[in-house]
């Protein structure tokens, strides 16, 4: 998605700093390795690169930060910049202390877009018989691959998901992630749109049936000074 976006970011002023999580998933377990990546899209050279967490500097000039294992005060917003470019897009972290997350890489997606769900578990200790819930309901899916994908989403895959594991002797459940499937097509506000614009094609078709009509009637007028002596379809000379 970046790259097709670069030679529009650089035609549109400034260029750009894009952050990016790797591994993906916005929401981690405590004490996992979590790497934040600043691309900078700009001629090369030596640039110092700036980082925010909260709001608040951090004392790292490189363009990617590790953290070899998190906190919850690690959690938050995250973004980067340079002297030359705007500031990135924001990144948010979530930590929490669980035995078992289901990891996602946002809460928003678009329909068309690629969902990934993963079972994690804490200092990914090993887990058996894992199950996926969307609002309740037991997901199918293949265990080889262990994460859950849907390659396409739809408004359908709207709603709460969780996980189910056993990590020894004992089962575990994720919390509950709330994802919302969106429509990209503007469809309601572009109809609505045409609502708007109906009464100003209105009003300008009249002003111009107006105008035309009074420069006819003007030009016939210069034309023949003595009206109805002529056909009055006999415009100009
Ligand atoms: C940053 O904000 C998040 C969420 O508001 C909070 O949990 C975290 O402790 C904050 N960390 C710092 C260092 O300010
Ligand atoms: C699960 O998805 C992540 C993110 O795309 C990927 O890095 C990882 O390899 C996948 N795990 C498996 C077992 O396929």
């Amino acid at each position: 998605m970046q790259l097709p976006l670069l030679p529009f970011l650089l035609l549109l002023g400034p260029p750009r700093a894009v952050l990016t999580l790797e591994p993906p998933w916005f929401n981690v377990l405590q004490g996992d390795k979590v790497t934040l990546n600043c691309k900078v899209f700009q001629t090369p050279g030596h640039h110092s690169i700036e980082w925010l967490h909260n709001g608040s500097a951090l004392p790292i000039h490189q363009n990617s930060y590790t953290i070899p294992a998190v906190n919850i005060e690690n959690s938050g917003e995250y973004q980067c910049w340079t002297e030359h470019t705007t500031l990135s897009n924001s990144v948010k972290l979530q930590v929490s202390s669980d035995w078992l997350l289901l990891q996602v890489e946002r809460l928003e997606f678009m329909e068309g877009d690629t969902m990934i769900l993963r079972c994690h578990s804490w200092r990914s200790k090993r887990l058996h018989k894992v199950t996926y819930y969307h609002n309740g309901k037991d997901l199918k899916f293949n265990h080889q691959t262990f994460n859950y994908t849907v390659s396409q989403v739809s408004h359908t895959h709207s709603g709460s998901y969780y996980c189910q594991g056993n990590m020894g002797h004992s089962t575990h459940l994720s919390p509950t992630v709330v994802i919302t499937v969106r429509d990209p097509r503007p469809s309601t506000s572009s109809s609505s749109k045409i609502w708007y614009y109906i009464p100003f094609y209105l009003v300008m078709g009249l002003l111009f049936a107006v105008d035309t009509g009074l420069y006819f009637t003007l030009k016939r007028e210069i034309n023949d000074p003595k009206k109805n002596t002529r056909h009055p379809l006999t415009l100009g000379t």
